[in-house]
């Protein structure tokens, strides 16, 4: 079973989220540093205003995930995709970290890693992941420092589930903190959500401001290289595909979910 593609039934979504802009109104928000004197993994800017981050459904996170959901989130084309890029980015032997993660596991069963430490919120879905040797919960939106060694990961994942972080700022500022310095961060997502529980900034965006702001959040903390974007989109009216089928993407209605990751580096160096 997979979670349900709501925004194929509400109307357009709007272009884009605003320009980011700073703002310090909320006491629980990250303070932002100014770019010029902000340290290696300190926040520069913040990239989400207020209503950015305000999700439909107040109740805290804990209580939507206190049952497991035993379910994929994603359709094989989309799993196949990321497996592929982490073949591709990841080694054997290193540590890695597995944010906002469950039951399911999307790294490449031949790969042997030193170790893979998993986040969520639900300790029944984790306890499930055959990769993880070890695993904590923490709801990342009433606090974000995680309790882990600062430099200790070679790369951190983060899939399908970057749409739910009220203060993403800071939860990416921690990612930089754990990561080794030339460690990867690997943020995928595809155009599923749980709507009630995705960010406004998230949920009234489309495709291209999504990957947007998944760079700006890169962005916004000193320290990571500039995001690089993978895409891969449906196949647009190939040989094999009928006229439904074209007729169905043009409308965003193809069958497929698409994938897109957003990675970035901790520099060795801040630029
Ligand atoms: C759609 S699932 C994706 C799970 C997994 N990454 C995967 O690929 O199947 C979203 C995940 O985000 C995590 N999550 C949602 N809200 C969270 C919060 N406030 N704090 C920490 N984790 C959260 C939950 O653990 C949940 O499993």
């Amino acid at each position: 079973m997979l979670c349900t593609a709501p925004q194929l039934l509400r109307p357009r979504p709007r272009a884009l989220w605003p320009a980011p802009r700073c703002s310090s109104s909320n006491d629980a928000q990250p303070s932002p540093l100014p770019s010029s004197t902000a340290a290696a993994g300190g926040i520069r800017r913040l990239v989400l205003p207020p209503e950015g981050r305000a999700k439909l459904d107040p109740r805290p996170d804990r209580d939507f995930y206190a049952f497991p959901r035993l379910v994929t989130h994603v359709d094989d084309g989309f799993i196949a995709a990321l497996t592929g890029l982490y073949r591709e980015r990841l080694r054997a032997g290193w540590d890695v970290l597995d944010l906002m993660s469950s039951w399911v596991s999307h790294l490449p069963p031949e790969v042997q890693f030193r170790r893979v430490v998993g986040h969520g919120l639900n300790a029944q879905e984790l306890a499930r992941n055959p990769r993880l040797d070890s695993f904590f919960v923490k709801d990342l939106n009433e606090e974000q420092q995680l309790a882990l060694e600062g430099g200790s990961f070679d790369a951190v994942l983060c899939t399908v589930s970057v749409q739910y972080l009220q203060y993403p700022e800071k939860v990416f500022a921690e990612i930089f903190r754990v990561l080794k310095p030339g460690g990867v961060c690997i943020v995928s997502f595809s155009n599923r959500m749980f709507y009630e529980k995705a960010i406004g900034a998230w949920r009234e965006g489309t495709a291209y401001s999504r990957v947007q702001l998944v760079m700006q959040y890169f962005q916004c903390v000193e320290g990571f290289t500039q995001p690089e974007v993978v895409r891969e989109l449906p196949a647009a009216g190939g040989s094999s595909a009928s006229p439904l089928d074209a007729v169905m993407r043009l409308f965003g209605m193809a069958n497929s979910d698409p994938f897109y990751a957003v990675i970035s580096y901790r520099n060795f160096k801040p630029m």
